[in-house]
């Protein structure tokens, strides 16, 4: 995982980079480092483990020299522990002149490293970083030439990796290399930035390039210049970034993920935005691609991890339900190593808010290969997975910080709706009356988020008074399934209490031994107007857990009574299509999680042991 930066320009490179880092950080927060050349031409490296604030302090209190290039890493361990020594940039050489930053794996290093140990390289560190380093600078010292020397040596690693490298002999030029992980470059007047997304530097250019696959970036302040790891130059079109700066920023909230909780009116509504008419039609141009495709597909599979593999769950009912397609919903990394049927036939939709998940990537490329036809869900611009699609189709939430995803689910759950619609209307599987309704409903649920969050006193009450819950339950069925998933993975992540979500009607199947006196279970109560009568079935789950010494608390649809009389609190949400019901009653679940890890004192922000966007298998 890891964050990287790179920056040559007229500006205080130091700020640059520690402003990068900071919007980097959600990639990994055990330690982070700098390096730059100073005016005098010396090259200058500080790094500290933990978080990027002790590397801020340190260098507010001894700076580092004035600098217009330079480069900085935010670390989540892979090889070797969180310390000083192992945090990057690793110096290369006797002369310790080259500075090395890396994002990925290095799969071979430790043959290479036997190579350098022999030839009489001193390491300093654990990492499989530090291998490329004395590789580089030994290069270096042969021919003299830069560029060739990392192309030599780029060319000579396997795994996955994005490595920027900087000289103090050559002093106007950071040179950056990927591979199966993130790059990309901001393009600036006199200036330019690298970046492993454009979070980087979003608030200094709008202009990037997403760099590709076994490409070599040559920065410097007034040119850019890509090649491929043979040294043939390449072109790539630039991009312009619609995020806005200030979005990336905490804005006054306590934490990021109190701000992108209530960003979320704001994120379904751009998702919806440009898309569906107010008649209730949608409009999806970045589908056009698989126009031929789509009265053919015999099967849909969507790949994800973690939280967007709980939006893919819900995404399959919304698809079976209006487009009558076969969806199945596979977590990435099963998918891709159990010899999955596909066929040309086949959509695999990749949901992703990074776009940069591997696992996803493997799986996605795997699919790809097999003749299968793929559309990304993904909140990145330039990511990986949106450029090696066959079609994407951006979730606009925005930039997302806090590690435990919240706007970017209900995006991509909107962009699963929108796709349902879509391919629903294209396949005539229901009246466009009937199709326009529920768009007509989609719309209203910007307004319906905005009275959740006006009203969320109870549950941040509760999420204080539950601060120390052993367990937590959640149940839901049907589509609040997905969504008690979710409930118990945000607690999991951000409270590090053990919780679980089950199917309601699976409760008297096993997990129904676990509830004794007191127990705390979060129930997601279908409408009572739900047709198939769930509300009735779920309600009687409730008693069985009441009866059994369960302190149930109920999210349910406005002006559901019956539910009241049998728990200790009820979270109302506004009445809306069965079917959009997960975007409302996930938004407590969230706040649940969030105020109960408040309470305990935990960091919100960035949990323990995770990373936003797992850049490893
Ligand atoms: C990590 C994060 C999760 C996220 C998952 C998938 O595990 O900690 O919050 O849901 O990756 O990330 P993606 O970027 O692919 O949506």
């Amino acid at each position: 995982m890891c964050g990287i930066v790179g920056y040559v320009g007229p500006k205080s490179t130091v700020d640059v980079l520690l402003g990068g880092l900071k919007r980097l950080e959600y990639r990994g927060y055990d330690s982070a480092g700098v390096s730059v050349i100073n005016q005098q031409g010396d090259l200058e490296t500080r790094k500290r483990a933990g978080k990027l604030a002790i590397l801020v302090d340190d260098i507010t209190k001894t700076p580092l020299g004035e600098a217009h290039i330079g480069i900085g890493h935010t670390r989540w361990a892979t090889h070797g522990a969180p310390t000083d020594g192992n945090a990057h940039p690793h110096l290369g050489g006797t002369t310790q002149k080259l500075s090395l930053i890396h994002n990925g794996i290095i799969e071979n290093f430790a043959e290479l490293k036997s190579e350098l140990l022999e030839a009489g390289a001193v390491f300093a560190s654990e990492t499989d970083t530090e291998v490329a380093a004395h590789l580089v600078a030994a290069e270096y010292d042969k021919s003299g030439n830069l560029i060739e020397s990392f192309r030599t040596v780029v060319r000579r690693l396997h795994g996955a990796f994005t490595i920027l490298v900087m000289h103090e002999d050559e002093p106007g030029v950071v040179l950056a290399a990927r591979r199966n992980a993130p790059l990309v470059i901001g393009l600036g007047d006199g200036e330019n930035f690298l970046g492993s997304d454009v979070a980087a530097f979003v608030e200094h250019t709008k202009r990037a390039i997403a760099v590709g696959q076994d490409e070599i970036v040559i920065l410097r302040k007034d040119s850019v210049e890509i090649e491929n790891f043979a040294g043939d130059k390449v072109t790539r079109e630039e991009f312009v970034i619609d995020w806005d700066a200030s979005a990336a920023s905490k804005g006054g909230w306590s934490s990021f993920m109190a701000k992108e909780i209530a960003d979320q009116p704001q994120a379904v509504g751009d998702t919806l935005m440009a898309r569906l008419g107010s008649d209730g039609n949608v409009h999806l141009e970045e589908l056009a691609s698989l126009t031929s495709l789509i009265p053919n597909i015999d099967r849909i599979i969507l790949v994800a991890c973690g939280t967007a593999a709980y939006a893919a769950e819900v995404g399959k009912y919304a698809i079976e339900s209006w487009a009558r397609i076969p969806v199945s919903v596979e977590l990435s990394h099963e998918f891709r190593y159990r010899n999955p049927i596909l066929t040309k036939n086949t959509l695999v939709v990749a949901v992703s808010q990074s776009g940069e998940t591997m696992d996803t990537l493997m799986a996605t490329r795997f699919a790809k290969e097999a003749g299968a036809n793929v559309l990304s869900i993904c909140n990145t611009q330039g990511a990986t997975l949106a450029r090696e699609a066959d079609a994407v189709l951006y979730t606009h939430a925005g930039p997302e910080v806090a590690v435990a995803s919240t706007k970017a689910f209900t995006a991509q759950i909107t962009s699963m709706y929108l796709l349902a619609l879509h391919l629903a209307t294209a396949r005539g599987t229901h009246s466009l009356n009937e199709l326009q309704e529920i768009g007509r409903e989609l719309l209203k649920l910007p307004a319906q988020i905005a009275e959740v969050l006006a009203s969320s006193d109870a549950i941040r009450t509760l999420g204080k008074n539950f601060k120390d819950a052993k367990t937590v339950l959640f149940l839901g069925r049907n589509v609040g399934f997905p969504i008690a998933l979710e409930g118990a993975l945000k607690l999991k992540e951000l409270a590090y209490i053990h919780s679980e979500g089950f199917a309601a009607g699976e409760l008297k199947h096993g997990p129904i031994a676990l509830i004794e006196q007191g127990q705390p279970v979060i129930v997601i109560v279908p409408s009572p107007a739900d047709p198939d009568s769930l509300h009735a079935k779920v309600v009687s789950n409730i008693q069985e857990v009441r009866a059994r010494g369960a302190q149930v608390i109920a999210i349910a649809e406005q002006g559901d009574t019956e539910v009241a009389k049998y728990a200790v609190e009820v979270i109302y949400v506004p009445k809306v299509h069965q079917m959009l019901a997960p975007i409302l009653t996930v938004v407590p679940l969230q706040i649940f999680a969030m105020e109960l890890s408040a309470a305990k004192g935990l960091d919100v922000d960035q949990p323990r042991n995770l990373a936003k966007s797992v850049t490893v298998e």
